[in-house]
């Protein structure tokens, strides 16, 4: 799946949502020392500027070169590209040694993982007991009444076949993951727990959002523009006159406590 967003890493950069510092001041809180945290699936470094700011040293990783090129370079932040797959080598040598890491963040693609492998590899890395991960993912934004009803009938109807089935995991908010971790201190569950994050968006960053998507990628792979001059319109008409709108994106995060295993 890593190539569904090489094509689109430009319009990536340029219109996903950076997350709220409620969000980060909320997990950095559960970590007892703050030094170093893996962010995995970097993507364009949306989670690991803000990482940057609450943590000693950031590792940011992504399979995909093109999303890293577009990344914001901070002095303690580690951009390094890796394979899909790891073996246990490759992990120590291109990210970090067993028991090192105070916290995994994953931000907006759990879902695309292989989990048990995965997890195995988040288990190494994380100081024992109190490493901590903490895994989200955001859906569709709610922007006014109108555009939402348009953007709901493109995301549930007309882009529906061009979802990767693991796609049902954001949509049912990350309740269903698999999420083998012990409840954090002063909660009794690893959530899903929820924020917003909001942004300012312009109509032309509402069509670059929706470029965005995997499923746009995958439609347009096989020859259907998901934003054919029909759909636009109907955008373009909803959207009415403003600039600008905020839009906002509900967040679920799931954070839980590596312990002794
Ligand atoms: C939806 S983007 C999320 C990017 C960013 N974390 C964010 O919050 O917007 C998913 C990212 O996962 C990366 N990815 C997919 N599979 C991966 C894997 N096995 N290891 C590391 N990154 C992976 C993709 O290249 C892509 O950059």
């Amino acid at each position: 799946m890593a190539e569904l967003f090489v094509n689109q890493a430009k319009q990536y950069a340029d219109s996903r949502p950076s997350y709220p510092l409620q969000l980060f001041q909320f997990i950095a809180s559960k970590t007892p020392s703050h030094n170093l945290v893996w962010d995995v699936a970097t993507g364009s470094g949306q989670a690991a500027k803000s990482l940057a700011t609450l943590y000693k040293n950031v590792i940011a990783t992504d399979v995909s070169e093109k999303q890293l090129e577009f990344a914001t370079k901070l002095p303690n932040v580690r951009y390094q590209h890796t394979p899909s797959t790891m073996s246990k080598i490759e992990l120590e040598q291109l990210v970090t040694p067993e028991g090192t890491i105070d916290l995994v963040t994953i931000a907006q693609a759990l879902h695309w993982f292989d989990l048990s492998t995965f997890y195995e590899q988040v288990k190494w890395v994380l100081k024992k007991p109190h490493g901590i991960i903490a895994a989200w993912c955001y859906n569709l934004p709610r922007i006014s009444n109108e555009v939402d009803i348009v953007l709901d009938q493109l995301y549930s109807v007309i882009s529906k076949p061009y979802w990767d089935s693991a796609r049902k995991l954001v949509d049912e908010n990350y309740r269903s993951i698999d999420f083998p971790f012990e409840a954090v201190d002063g909660v009794d569950h690893t959530g899903p727990f929820e924020f917003v994050t909001e942004t300012n968006m312009t109509f032309d960053g509402l069509l670059t959002y929706i470029r965005s998507w995997s499923a746009y990628q995958t439609a347009k792979e096989k020859g259907v523009e998901l934003l054919g001059d029909d759909v636009v319109e109907k955008f373009k008409f909803a959207w009415g006159e403003d600039v600008r709108k905020t839009a906002k994106f509900p967040i679920y995060l799931r954070i839980g406590r590596v312990g002794n295993a």
